[in-house]
């Protein structure tokens, strides 16, 4: 990733095998189970050792692992913090203790960055200008007001707090795109179904539109939609993030009209990473994949591509 050089970890790589301790945070979506997964077969395909501990959505459990890590001496951290807060001790104990932490997919809020390696992942920002952007597009020439509801993902964790950031500065150029409701459902299809259904209730056909912030949260919404006697894609207009097959074969169903990829596929880049901050080169402090965003004219072309 980078050619500069740094004084290499301590760790003899010419006869030992790298060993990274990965915290993964939960495996709430299938966008994370790919993210798994793409990690676990980059880590065998670079013959590098991967102790796995899923935390469960718990960022106590997160520090629980990582302390596990460090009491292994292992020569890498690779961590995917569930939420941004309260990350500053535990990494002072990863520095103490000499080993380097690479975040992965979700960032930290810590005053001092030097505490971390480099975080590879989606820049959850841009994805919420993507879905805005989209969204004035799709309603130019539609008068106001216009209701939005918004299904956000958890609570304090990067993901939420940018992609909601990203979508509102760009959708404030129209003042009548009022978000009437916005909720936190965890990334899950169960509590987009759910918290869905009660935002119906409360607004009915009030609601023109939905921005789910994964795509597991705008099936369980499609599901909720449906129940309430609602055509998704064409009463409500739904926008989602990831990706993922299932959301496109919605897509192709006409019920899903603009998905903003994140890719989940992080385990390559990390690997190299590793290997590099192995080698004492120094990183970018952000390393962000390549990714687009697909409306409903492609997704018949672009559902067989999907890779998960
Ligand atoms: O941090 C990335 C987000 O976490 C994905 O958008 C979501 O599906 C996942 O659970």
């Amino acid at each position: 990733v980078s050619t500069e050089t740094n004084p290499p970890y301590e760790s003899s790589i010419l006869e030992q095998q790298i060993v990274v301790g990965f915290s993964q945070l939960g495996s709430e979506s299938d966008w994370r189970k790919a993210n798994t997964e793409s990690i676990r077969d980059a880590a065998k395909e670079a013959g590098i050792q991967l102790m796995f501990e899923n935390a469960e959505q718990s960022q106590e459990k997160q520090f629980e692992a990582i302390r596990g890590f460090i009491k292994q001496r292992v020569d890498v951290i690779a961590v995917s913090p569930v939420i941004e807060s309260g990350w500053e001790p535990i990494l002072h104990e990863a520095r103490m203790a000499g080993i380097p932490v690479i975040l992965s997919d979700r960032a930290v809020e810590v005053n001092d960055a030097s505490l971390y390696i480099t975080t590879i992942g989606s820049d959850f920002y841009e994805e919420g200008e993507k879905a805005g952007k989209y969204l004035l597009d799709k309603l130019s020439g539609e008068p106001g007001p216009i209701g939005i509801v918004e299904l956000q993902g958890t609570e304090g964790s990067s993901p939420t707090i940018e992609r909601g950031k990203g979508f509102r500065d760009i959708i404030k150029q129209r003042g009548d795109l009022i978000i009437r409701r916005a909720e936190p459902a965890d990334f899950t299809i169960e509590q987009g179904r759910e918290t869905m259904t009660s935002f119906l209730e409360e607004m009915g056909s009030d609601i023109k539109v939905l921005f789910a912030h994964n795509d597991d949260m705008a099936l369980g919404a499609i599901e909720a939609i449906e129940a309430y006697g609602l055509v998704p894609g064409k009463d409500i207009v739904i926008i989602s993030v990831d990706g993922t097959r299932k959301a496109f074969e919605m897509m192709v169903a006409g019920k899903i009209n603009c998905i903003v990829e994140c890719n989940p596929l992080l385990g390559p880049i990390l690997m190299q990473a590793v290997k590099e901050v192995m080698d004492g080169r120094s990183l970018p402090k952000r390393i962000v994949p390549q990714e687009s965003v697909y409306t409903e004219g492609v997704a018949e072309k672009e559902v067989l591509n999907r890779p998960y």
